[in-house]
Order: structure tokens, then sequence, then C-alpha cells
């Protein structure tokens, strides 16, 4: 039998036994969330039967790559987790569905500022856009960076189309095919499979934007209407009110 001592005075062993006690351990918790069903919960809309959680229209989408060109994960979450202290703050605790169209999620293990996973509808767009232009004038206390620049700067819209298509090839439903429009119609509704028409991505996002107005100047679209519309749509898919308290505690 091995003595602990040699092991330990082994290098090379020490690595090779480490390595399998490790890769048993990594295969144990990693392979079961590949067939347990509903690792990523099946949320449906109690009243109409469709999806809760849709990928982002055309404005989000871009929106939310802002939001990681800013480096905004640096001191944000979008994570909440299932403790009592994290509900009472941010609301319920996140699901694996709410970010399964989220490439790459935005999880996030640091939080400089507060978790953001369900900061949608929690201000208005005028608040984001204050703040996000200086928020040491909406918070005295804040050390956030002023981001200036979001609101003076145009959305670029050029390669609209080819993110949304590198999109749909990692898996997020949106549609070139009318095959693909009619699969999104019966999954998500008309007016939100409409939004997920790759052909239709432009008029949708200057649709989206003129009608949110959300930074305030409707002559243009700028950076800040994409990330206040990302931010304002951030845990707001999910109406938890609609599910029994424990409903989702099968799925854990
Ligand atoms: C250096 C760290 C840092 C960075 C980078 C940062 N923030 Fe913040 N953020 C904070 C802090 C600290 C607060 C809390 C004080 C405040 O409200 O300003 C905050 C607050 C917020 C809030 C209000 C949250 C709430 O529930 O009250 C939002 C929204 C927000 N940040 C969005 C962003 C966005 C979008 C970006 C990227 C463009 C960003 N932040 C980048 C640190 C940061």
């Amino acid at each position: 039998m091995f003595k602990h001592e040699s092991i330990e005075t082994n290098s090379g062993m020490l690595i090779v036994l480490t390595l399998v006690a490790i890769s048993i351990g990594g295969l144990v918790e990693i392979v079961p969330l590949h067939y347990i069903n509903g690792t990523v919960e099946d949320v449906k809309d109690p009243t109409t039967g469709l999806d809760s959680v849709r990928p982002y229209t055309p404005l989000e989408q871009r929106g939310r790559d802002i939001y990681l060109r800013e480096g905004c994960y640096l001191c944000h979450s979008q994570m909440i987790r299932p403790f009592r202290d994290e509900d009472l703050r941010y609301g319920h605790y996140s699901l694996a569905a709410e970010s399964k169209y989220d490439h790459p999620f935005q999880w996030g293990s640091k939080r400089t500022g507060p978790d953001l996973a369900r900061v949608g509808g929690k201000y208005s767009n005028e608040w984001h856009v204050q703040h996000l232009t200086a928020p040491r004038s909406v918070v005295p206390e804040s050390i956030m960076p002023n981001y200036p620049w979001l609101k003076a700067t145009d959305l670029d819209m050029s390669d609209l189309r080819d993110r949304m298509i590198a999109l749909k090839r990692v898996g997020v439903p949106y549609s070139l095919t009318t095959v693909e429009y009619d699969a999104n119609v019966k999954k998500f509704g008309e007016s939100v499979a409409k939004t997920l028409d790759i052909n239709r991505a432009e008029d949708n996002l200057m649709a989206q934007a003129q009608a949110g107005n959300y930074d305030g100047n409707p002559a243009n679209v700028s950076e800040m209407d994409a990330l206040v519309s990302y931010l304002q749509v951030l845990g707001t898919m999910v109406d938890f009110k609609k599910f029994d308290e424990d409903y989702f505690i099968q799925f854990r």
C-alpha cells in the first residue's frame, strides 16, 4: 500500500494522482447536468403557454455588446444566488433558463457595484441616462466611472445581421427562413417572433429605439438607447408572480 509520505515526496506521482482525483470529481459533477431534465428549466407563461425567456431584440442585443465592450461585468454580476439575503435585496434567485440565450453569460464573479440580474424596470430610462453619463450626480458616493460618450455616439448597425447570424450558429433561435420564423411564432408568439427575424433586424431596431426613446433624444439611435434598452429588460422576462412560490424548487 502507498504511504502518504511516499506520495507527498514524489511530485510526479502527486501530480498524476491529483489529476485523477480532480477528473473523477469533475465528471461526477458535470456529466449528470447534461442528462437531468430541467437543469435548464422549461419556463412557460402559465396563461399563454408560450416560452417566457426569449432571445434579445436587435436593440437589446447591441446594448449587450456595449455592456461587454465597456467592461461593466468587471464590477457587476448578473446572478442572484439562492440565499435569503440576496433574495431580499435583488429578488427571486436567477434561473438557468434566464441566461440560456446569453453568449457569453454575464454571471460574473465580482460585485464592486450591485448585481444587475433584475435591474430591469427598477429605474426610469432618464435615471439610467443620467446615472451612466455622470453616476455621482444621482448617487453621490458612487465609484462607478462616467460613460459620457454613450449618448453622444451613434449606434453602429453595420454588422447587426452578422452578429445575429453568429448567435444563431451557437443556438440562439433568431430566424432566417419562413420555417424558422413559424417555429418561433409557435414558441414565443407572433409579436416576439417578429423581433427575432434577422431579415427585419434593422427595421426592428429602429422601431424599438424610436418607440422606447431610451436616451430622450428621438433624433438619432445612440449607444445609450441600446444599453438602456438592455438594462431595462434584465430579469423581466419571467413573471414570478404567475408561479407558485415553490414552483422552481423542483429544478434545483
Ligand atoms: C468600477 C466599477 C464599476 C463599473 C466598471 C461599472 N459600474 Fe455600475 N455601479 C458601480 C457601483 C459602485 C454602483 C453603486 C453606486 C451607484 O449606483 O452608482 C453601480 C451601480 C450601477 C447601477 C444601479 C444598480 C442599482 O440596482 O442601483 C447600474 C444600472 C449600473 N451600475 C450599470 C453599469 C453599467 C451599464 C456599466 C458599464 C457601462 C457599469 N455599471 C460599470 C460600479 C461600477
